[in-house]
């Protein structure tokens, strides 16, 4: 069984989360849920990253111990999981003694190896990013750029990793792995990047100006800066298990580079350490093409929407709507148009009108099909091709595609039943008519077990659900269940399940955009 290591980056725990961590997540869970399915075995781990200055200044602002804070907010952020059917095997703060362990082991190694050396430090340094910037940071006027939040010039006694020396090696190893950034247009931006020099990275805060975080273990007097910490939560996690390197970082746009391109690469290579083997990088939700951030209070709370429609509606509209790499804004109205037409008027339609027809026409038991003619013949090979195409979409992570194409199969279905009425057919006892109508019957139960099998990485309560009604148990081995057969004949169906009713009047509905 291959093994399968994959993460998502660890939120800050500054604010509550919103719809762009949930994407994230419920993005990560559906890569592990697939992998799953194809037999390998998946270790998902998420997590949270509770030090640096924006944390130490968000608790006294509530006037409670930091770590008060970090408790309160992860348990946040780790409560949303579950209501988002994530199903990760573990989940990391930065402030656990198992994590801390390894970052101070590694600044140790990488202290005794000579790789790190003290100086004197003079630059502009943003609180917000907790992050020195260069003169090639600045907006074209000279003023810094609003990202950055207020920015000043300090002067202090730092430690630097030496990164410099190994950009070479870098640019080397991005030519020689075309394939570790997806989308590669990244890739091609991290390179781009790396024509310029870099500079050695400060790895240290000093204790007077930021207490929360982990001590350097040569010199207390100063702890780690937050992204030396961080990045190696993906490494702590499972130094023990031996489940590293990692096979996927999936992580937003705006943390590729430097942290995830540069930083993590030169240390791992500089700590002798093996790779991960890729990382995959996701766009931005926006409202009005802004970006969704708590900062602005330009958001939307993930809760709501699973409240109101239910989770598997929100964890098919991200999938759906976003091409993976790209941005997508989120309106309310888009949601409600997928909703509407793709959930409960195709998927929806197709449930009701099956359980229904069998519980009319044959007691509500499938009957066998009998019959293979023209429209029973389109809709298998539909399916062939159907199947044949989104288990490549899916390991390409062309996820939107893979559900267009399982709903234009659904689409299809509904079409078949249209064109063979059953409603019509029981009306004749003509034998030639029941044969169809039992045809029919099996057809397209057979069709929405299929369609509902290709649907369960992304929405896995709705496809247990519909299983349930039409009295099925998936067998263990998923590529299986992918075959047109006789699994559902003679099964009991129950006579209705409603499964996306229909949303509130809008006056009723929370305000959205
Ligand atoms: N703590 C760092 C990551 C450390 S990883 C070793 C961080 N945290 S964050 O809370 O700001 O962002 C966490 C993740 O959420 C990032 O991958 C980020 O891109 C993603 N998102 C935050 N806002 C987002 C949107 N509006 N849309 C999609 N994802 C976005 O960065």
């Amino acid at each position: 069984m291959k093994s399968f290591y994959i993460t998502t980056a660890i939120d800050y725990v500054n604010g509550s989360p919103h719809l762009g961590h949930a994407y994230e997540k419920v993005l990560t869970d559906v890569i592990a849920r697939f992998r799953r399915q194809m037999g390998d075995r998946v270790h998902f781990l998420t997590g949270v990253d509770e030090h640096g200055q924006k944390v130490q200044a968000s608790a006294r602002e509530r006037g409670i111990p930091p770590q008060q804070f970090c408790d309160e907010v992860s348990a946040e952020f780790r409560a949303l999981l579950p209501r988002l059917n994530v199903a990760n095997d573990d989940f990391i703060r930065t402030t656990e003694a198992r994590h801390k362990r390894v970052v101070a082991a590694l600044l140790q190694q990488l202290f005794d190896q000579g790789e790190i050396y003290q100086a004197e430090y003079r630059g502009f340094y943003s609180t917000r990013q907790e992050q020195f910037l260069q003169d090639k940071d600045r907006n074209p006027d000279g003023s810094w750029p609003e990202l950055f939040g207020e920015v000043t010039e300090i002067t202090e006694k730092n430690y630097f990793f030496k990164l410099a020396q190994y950009q070479a090696w870098l640019v080397e190893f991005l030519t020689k792995h075309e394939d570790f950034i997806f989308p590669r247009y990244r890739q091609k931006q991290v390179l781009e990047f790396l024509k310029d020099p870099l500079n050695d990275l400060c790895i240290s805060r000093p204790r007077e100006r930021l207490e929360w975080g982990i001590p350097l273990p040569f010199d207390p007097a100063y702890v780690t800066y937050v992204w030396f910490d961080a990045l190696v939560n993906y490494y702590s996690a499972v130094a023990d298990s031996g489940q590293w390197p990692a096979d996927c970082h999936v992580i937003g746009k705006d943390i590729l580079v430097p942290p995830h391109a540069v930083y993590w690469p030169i240390m791992l290579h500089a700590l002798g350490l093996p790779l991960p083997k890729s990382l995959l990088v996701h766009g931005w939700w926006s409202i009005n093409g802004v970006k969704m951030s708590k900062s602005t209070g330009n958001f939307i709370e993930p809760g709501e929407y699973v409240a109101e429609f239910g989770v598997d509606a929100l964890r098919y509209f991200l999938i759906r709507e976003m091409n993976v790499g790209q941005d997508s804004d989120f309106t309310r109205a888009q949601f409600l148009v997928r909703y509407n037409s793709e959930l409960a008027n195709n998927l929806g339609n197709l449930v009701n009108r099956t359980l229904n027809m069998t519980t009319r026409f044959a007691g509500g038991a499938v009957p066998a099909a009998e019959v293979a003619e023209d429209l029973e013949k389109e809709l298998h090979a539909l399916w062939d091709k159907t199947r044949a195409e989104v288990i490549p979409l899916c390991e390409g992570f062309q996820f939107h595609t893979a559900l267009e194409r399982t709903m234009a199969f659904v689409t299809a279905t509904n079409a078949y039943i249209e064109k063979r009425a059953p409603w019509k057919l029981g009306k004749s006892a003509a034998p030639a008519d029941v044969a169809l109508l039992r045809t029919s019957l099996a057809t397209m139960a057979e069709a929405l077990r299929l369609a509902v099998a290709l649907l369960q990485h992304v929405t896995p309560s709705t496809t247990a659900k519909i299983n349930a009604v039409l009295g099925y148990t998936p067998g263990a081995n998923w590529p299986d269940e992918l075959a047109w057969g006789t699994k559902l004949t003679g099964a009991k169906v129950a006579a209705a399940l409603v499964l996306f009713p229909r949303p509130a009047p809008a006056d009723k509905a929370p305000a959205k955009p």
